[in-house]
């Protein structure tokens, strides 16, 4: 086969794979990006609470710079986290979703409004705040978590 034959074959393939995978394979590969996308904003908010909590716990030293950096990403992340749980993403070996996020979708997206209210009271109150106004505030954060995944996230 000439090199132009073998890249028109080539490209024949390439085509076909896309038409297929704009035909049946596209919802399930559609779900698995949001289940991705939205374990990725999850792994952020872990992130971005990792310095929070240390604060609080004396591990790390106190700086209300860090303290308003930090609280700012968490509520910026919590206004993603809804749009990673679309209709038919649920149901994905690897996620640790429960079915009621799509059946009480509007009490999931008020735990996630809780959380970011949590986040923007810190990032208000950073700059005035002590080391000792801080453990109070990332524990709120905390429950805020802990109250979405006791109902809606698989032990
Ligand atoms: C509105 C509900 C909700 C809130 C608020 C929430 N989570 Fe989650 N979280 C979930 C759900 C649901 C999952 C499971 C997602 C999946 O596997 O598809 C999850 C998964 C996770 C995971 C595992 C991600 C992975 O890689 O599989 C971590 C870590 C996590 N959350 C941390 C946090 C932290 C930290 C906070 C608070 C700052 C938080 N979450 C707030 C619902 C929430």
């Amino acid at each position: 086969m000439t090199g132009r034959n073998s890249r028109l074959l080539l490209s024949a393939v390439v085509a076909a794979s896309i038409v297929a995978a704009g035909g049946f394979g596209a919802l399930a590969s559609d779900a698995e990006d949001a289940v991705k996308y939205r374990q990725g904003v999850f792994q952020g908010l872990k992130w971005n609470i990792g310095p929070l909590a240390a604060m609080a716990k004396g591990e790390m030293a106190f700086d209300a710079a860090e303290v308003e950096l930090r609280s700012q990403r968490i509520a910026n992340l919590s206004t993603t986290i809804v749009e990673g749980f679309p209709e038919g993403s649920d149901m994905i070996a690897d996620s640790d979703a429960l079915p009621e996020i799509w059946e009480d979708k509007d009490v999931f997206m008020e735990k996630a409004t809780a959380l970011g209210e949590a986040a923007t009271d810190l990032s208000s109150a950073a700059p005035t705040l002590d080391a000792g106004g801080l453990g109070p505030m990332v524990g709120a954060i905390g429950q805020a978590c802990k109250a979405c995944h006791d109902d809606f996230r698989a032990e």
